[in-house]
């Protein structure tokens, strides 16, 4: 499991108001305040939205009516970006059609204006309770998927053998991991592998990404910090490296841990013991850490940027994973064994690929490794029309077994980077797949069959991409 840090608030919850009508915030936050909820009001539902990401908003309590933005198009952003943040709609007596429309739309419940400060709390208190629920469900699930089946590292080459002996010597010790390699080889996965075959399976494996948190945070996160030990600190709470306890610590991109957290991280090493932030005692773990790095922690470590002590405390045991261009004969086995994962998870069955596609996936050079042939797969597989993925599925720009120049000099162009916005996305995601279709099929007829999507149907998606005129000009 993935731990990630949690707010645990002495607070009932976060509660953020949208209405136009200044007084109404102002009593909402009050009431809610004297209640023990954390409100903030905004009578500006566009700045309300903008502002949202940084508040870890609980529940957002919506008015229907304001100017510039309405309740129903609240709604849909939230829907579209918060969509685990409950909505309650706030509705004058007496304009509930207004509120059942909006529960149509996706709103958890509506409260009618003049309220009861019980009811309001009580409505509050559910969405809450619902949210809290649905996230537990969600991580409950995500840790029985993994506790099922850990996942198999795939490959016969000399250099895939000598790493799986790697961690089968390794897992039974105590000895600190320091797996190396480019990006995307499958380094998670062999961290994975070590604390599944080690004794300390049964307790927590603890994933930190050192990068993705703030440096201003790091330290409150791993070491935990004691109450009082700066403002807002209302409790004491635990680390993730305390949460770790008796299991293992996997440190992903250890290179780029600011330099005062290398040094605790050495102390923790040495000593086997912890401080949290603004405390005094000694707590001790029992841990053992792999870690992870895509950097030459040697040219680091020669630039100042990485403690030398600290390096040979993590590198006892070093596993190095190889690009996947230099172990060719592990491509053909991890494809089929992404197909068939797929093909399960798609529910699609007869998936295969063409020898002719086998032999232009031996012929790429991955950079991205091992991770861009599973992507490269998945996308291959949603936008082929039929289960034989055929070498225009995989490389829709050039086949690279028959590219004429050396990759080296005409590197593969990069597949553009998909828009965030979901509905972009999406759109994207159609037009793409339409216009592999209608390649693959010829015909509007024939694209109907293979698609399972209505003549009718597809010939409006056509449209709304821009792609009919293409069909007129394949007739
Ligand atoms: N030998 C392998 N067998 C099966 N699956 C693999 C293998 N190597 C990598 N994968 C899969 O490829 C994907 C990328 O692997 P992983 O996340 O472990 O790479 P990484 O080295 O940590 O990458 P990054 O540096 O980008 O974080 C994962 O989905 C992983 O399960
Ligand atoms: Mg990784």
């Amino acid at each position: 499991m993935t731990a990630t840090a949690h707010n645990a608030p002495s607070v009932r919850g976060r509660v953020v108001i949208f209405d136009d009508e200044i007084a109404m915030g102002r009593i909402l936050v009050k009431a809610l305040g004297m209640e023990g909820f954390e409100a903030q009001a905004f009578t500006n539902p566009v700045e309300g939205l903008a502002a949202l990401g940084g508040l870890q908003a609980d529940v957002l309590l919506t008015d229907i009516r304001m100017p510039g933005m309405d309740g129903m198009q609240v709604l849909e952003r939230m829907g579209r970006d918060y969509p685990d943040v409950p909505v309650l709609i706030l509705t004058a007596y007496g304009t509930v059609e207004g509120a059942v429309s909006a529960m149509q739309a996706g709103a958890f419940n509506y409260i009618t204006k003049p309220f009861q400060q019980s009811n309001l709390v009580a409505q509050i208190e559910r969405a809450i309770e619902h949210r809290r629920m649905t996230q537990a469900n969600i991580r409950l699930s995500e840790h029985l998927a993994e506790g099922a089946a850990p996942r198999e590292i795939i490959g016969r080459s000399a250099a895939i053998q000598r790493v799986r002996q790697m961690i089968e010597r390794t897992a039974p010790t105590m000895s600190s991991v320091l797996i190396t390699g480019r990006s995307g080889v499958g380094k998670e996965l062999v961290a994975r592998a070590i604390h599944a075959q080690s004794p300390r399976r049964a307790r927590p494996f603890v994933a930190i990404n050192c990068p993705s948190i703030s440096p201003g945070l790091i330290e409150s996160e791993m070491f935990g910090y004691e109450r009082g030990a700066f403002t807002g600190a209302d409790r004491s709470k635990m680390g993730l490296v305390e949460l770790a306890q008796g299991g293992t610590l996997f440190l992903d991109e250890i290179a780029e841990l600011p330099g005062d957290i290398q040094v605790k991280l050495l102390r923790l090493l040495q000593e086997r013991e912890i401080q949290r932030v603004g405390g005094l005692k000694q707590i001790r773990v029992d841990l053992r850490l792999v870690a992870a790095t895509n950097r030459d922690l040697t040219a680091e470590m020669a630039a100042g940027r990485f403690r030398e002590d600290l390096y040979y405390r993590i590198n006892v045991v070093n596993i190095e994973i190889p690009d996947l261009s230099e172990r060719v004969e592990d491509i053909p086995l991890l494809a089929v064994h992404f197909l068939e994962r797929m093909s399960r998870r798609l529910r699609r069955s007869g998936l295969r690929l063409t020898p002719a596609v086998l032999a232009s996936l031996t012929a790429y050079s991955w950079p991205g490794n091992v991770r861009e042939l599973e992507n490269i797969l998945e996308r291959a597989v949603v936008l082929s029309p039929t289960p034989e993925i055929d070498v225009a599925d995989v490389f829709p720009s050039g086949d690279p077994a028959t590219a004429r120049a050396p990759p080296s000099s005409t590197p593969a162009p990069p597949v553009p980077a998909w828009p965030i916005d979901y509905h972009e996305a999406r759109l994207r995601f159609e037009r793409e797949y339409l216009r592999h279709l209608l390649e693959r099929a010829g015909n509007i007829t024939r694209a109907a069959q293979l698609s399972g999507i209505s003549r009718r149907n597809l010939y409006d998606k056509l449209e709304k991409a821009g792609l009919a005129d293409d069909l007129i000009r394949k007739k």
